[in-house]
């Protein structure tokens, strides 16, 4: 059954397996034979009349708001702005005149999230839900509710559910903007890029001991590490590194590369473990010349690059698909980074010191 290991020895490898799957579903869940995005109108409409997104989260899922930022700005042509809900509860930004709030929420229980819905509530400003659980506490409060179909997640370290929310908001906005007549949604052929995504995303999981033999050779006795990239390979380098900070308790930070040099690379040392995450063709070679600044300290370098950017030294070559969703293929292989060094380190893979699966403490 869906709650039930199998084979797997852990609950967050059956996740990560099940990821090309949840492409599928959410792909013929929210789009029709000819890929055009199916969405309630009403929803449509009233994301229509804002001036700008909200995006709040916490966690992996503030983190999948940051990829959706990237999504909404390009498909939608509207301004978008995420924030960390324990931030946005009781330090408010100046809102806009019509604001249209999207909470992300695996379990739809956050009380970070739900206090600043609660807020958002008050004052009639609509929201939207993107949640796996259906009638959580954020689902029946907000005005409207889209699910991610991931089936349940039960691992504390969430990885369907991150691919699964960047996907449904990569549905929603290219529904939106179509919607809005946007030129760049109409052209971006999401169906077939699902299909990529999840063909691709296979392929990576079939190959994964190579990441188990990297994750050996490098993390399983580092004490600290860096994930660098810039732009949504920033992004998913946030997600990286708190993947590995949650269950394997090597420090890990998710850096711009940009601003790596500016402080941040003094604690580079022999050896230190540095992932460069490039996906993106306008900074693939600035990402590179910082790694080879944290190499020149005496970094050990690994990449994850995008098949169209990848040279001979490359370690871990992902397919290409576009670049909006790269971040659903290149967050793949630090899951399983993650996951193969708290297996490595004998560690409770899914069940992690200090951690729960959902907090519902402010
Ligand atoms: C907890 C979990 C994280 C999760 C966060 C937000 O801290 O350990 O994995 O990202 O809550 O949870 P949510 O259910 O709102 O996505």
């Amino acid at each position: 059954s869906e709650t039930e290991k199998g084979v797997y020895p852990y609950y967050m490898l059956k996740e990560i397996d099940e990821q090309p799957n949840v492409m599928r579903k959410l792909s013929a869940k929210y789009l029709d034979e000819n890929g055009a995005p199916l969405f309630d109108k009403k929803l449509l409409e009233a994301m229509k009349q804002a001036d700008r997104l909200y995006i709040i989260g916490a966690g992996t899922s503030y983190h999948a708001g940051l990829v959706g930022k990237n999504l909404f700005e390009k498909l939608v042509n509207v301004p978008t702005e995420v924030h960390v809900a324990s931030e946005f509860a009781y330090n408010q930004p100046i809102i806009s005149d019509n604001p249209f709030f999207i909470f992300l929420s695996q379990s739809g229980e956050t009380a970070d999230s739900r206090e600043v819905l609660v807020n958002v509530n008050q004052k009639d400003f609509p929201s939207l839900t993107i949640t796996n659980v259906e009638n959580s506490t954020l689902s029946r409060e907000a005005t409207f509710t889209l699910l991610l179909e991931a089936g349940p997640e039960i691992s504390v370290a969430s990885t369907k559910a991150y691919t699964a929310q960047i996907a449904v908001e990569a549905i929603l906005a290219k529904g939106l903007g179509e919607f809005k007549e946007i030129e760049v949604a109409k052209n971006f052929d999401i169906k077939q890029q699902l299909g990529l995504v999840a063909t691709g995303m296979q392929s990576i999981v079939d190959e994964k001991a190579t990441i188990d033999d990297l994750s050996k050779k490098y993390f399983v006795d580092a004490e600290k590490s860096f994930y660098i990239g810039r732009g949504t390979d920033y992004f998913v380098s946030l997600e990286a590194s708190l993947k590995l900070k949650e269950i394997s308790y090597i420090q890990a930070e998710g850096f711009a590369s940009g601003e790596l040099k500016h402080g941040t690379i003094a604690l580079i040392e022999d050896g230190t473990p540095v992932i460069g995450i490039i996906t993106q063709a306008n900074t693939a070679s600035l990402t590179r010349s910082n790694l080879q600044e944290t190499m020149s300290r005496g970094a050990k370098k690994i990449t994850i690059v995008s098949d169209d950017l990848a040279r001979n030294d490359d370690d871990i070559i992902i397919p290409t698909v576009d670049e909006l969703l790269a971040p659903l293929l290149s967050v793949i292989p630090a899951q399983l980074l993650a996951y193969y060094t708290s297996l490595n380190k004998g560690l409770d893979v899914d069940k992690p010191r200090n951690l729960a699966k959902s907090v519902t403490v402010e």
